[in-house]
């Protein structure tokens, strides 16, 4: 293995410098720009990173002008990737580092780690992409590569598979050069040894790849738990009164946390329209008068949740008095200037 590492590290890095991706964050070392790519690519896919790094990058050039910004703008900024409390960390890590570090970010993957929304993964891309600290970053993207170029079998949802893919990594990591390895890593990840549409006819690791030598490249790598995901309904209550929409801003934790949406009502079991408006009616001891528009089942998928929601347009015979969600009213108008979770934001440009 250790003769082979030098080997396959060297392929590595020529496939990179011919075929890795230029991206924005790849030709800057700072820190600052460096992070939030990485915290903009937690979330989602690089090719839908890209204008969010490009907005937070224009509308904050500095860790203080991040710090320094209203927290509702942020999370407009932030608008569409979801998890918001990923945006909520990012803010208060941009604070953290101008108030209490002198505006500067650690420099090791280890004191990284104490940045809030800071995760082993995103301290080791920070630290090598920045600081060239000799760490790797061991994604999904990676555990595919290795399980397979190796025919790892063990599960890499436990701690066998996860050490066995921990400790060839370690060796594999050219000395001095991980930023490039790291990155390299990402990018032959998704775009030759991806989940699907396996590029294996042209990869240069055909020759030594256990998987396809085996026929196990769909088989790796291997996940011992498969994720139960769970339905959930969402009854969302539009309700509209003199050119005024009822909004109200979500609790500071869970999902979509501080942003804006209309009062909900979540169930286990769907509910056919009668249920959804006796709900509604008991929620605000109010009556409805008329039912404007009942929209499509809109989907949205996490992890573990699978959200179904529909979206009742209702006209109330009067003005609800008295709510139990923290609420206000808002101006039909004014609505899209709220940070609103993607799943209300499409809705509202379909309304
Ligand atoms: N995914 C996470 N970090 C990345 C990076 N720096 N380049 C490409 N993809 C990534």
């Amino acid at each position: 293995m250790t003769a082979n590492s030098h080997k396959y590290s060297k392929i590595l890095l020529s496939w990179y410098s011919e075929n890795g991706r230029e991206l924005p964050w790849r030709s800057t070392r700072d820190p600052y720009k460096i992070w939030l790519s990485e915290i903009i690519l937690q979330q989602t896919r690089v090719e839908q990173g890209m204008a969010y790094y490009h907005a937070f990058t224009e509308n904050y050039q500095d860790v203080q002008a991040l710090a320094e910004a209203p927290q509702e703008e942020v999370l407009k900024t932030w608008q569409g990737l979801g998890y918001y409390s990923r945006a909520r960390n990012l803010h208060a890590t941009a604070k953290e580092v101008w108030e209490n570090r002198g505006g500067r970010f650690p420099s090791t993957a280890k004191e990284l780690l104490q940045l809030k929304g800071v995760g082993p993964y995103t301290a080791a891309a920070i630290a090598s992409i920045a600081f060239d600290e000799d760490v790797p970053v061991i994604d999904g993207n990676v555990y595919r590569w290795i399980t397979r170029l190796f025919g790892i079998e063990a599960p890499i949802d436990q701690k066998e598979g996860q050490k066995a893919v921990g400790e060839i990594v370690n060796q594999l990591l050219p000395k001095g050069r991980a930023a490039d390895f790291n990155q390299a890593m990402m990018d032959f990840g998704s775009q030759v040894c991806s989940p699907k549409n396996t590029q294996c006819a042209t990869c240069p690791f055909k020759e030594h790849c256990v998987a396809f030598d085996k026929d196990l490249v769909q088989i790796l790598p291997i996940k011992a738990k498969k994720t139960k995901v769970q339905t959930v309904y969402l009854h969302y209550y539009v309700i509209e009164v003199d050119g005024q929409v009822l909004l109200k801003q979500r609790p500071n934790k869970g999902i979509w946390a501080g942003l804006y949406d209309f009062p909900l009502i979540e169930s286990e079991q769907a509910w056919d329209i009668d249920k959804s408006m006796v709900e509604l009616e008991n929620l605000f001891n109010i009556s409805i008068e008329q039912i404007e528009d009942v929209s499509e089942e809109m989907k949205h998928l996490l992890s573990h949740r699978k959200m179904l929601a529909r979206f009742y347009r209702v006209k109330p015979s009067e003005k609800p008095k008295s709510n139990p969600q923290l609420s206000e009213w808002v101006k039909v108008k004014d609505v899209h200037k709220k940070p609103l979770p993607k799943l209300i934001e499409n809705y509202w440009q379909t309304r």
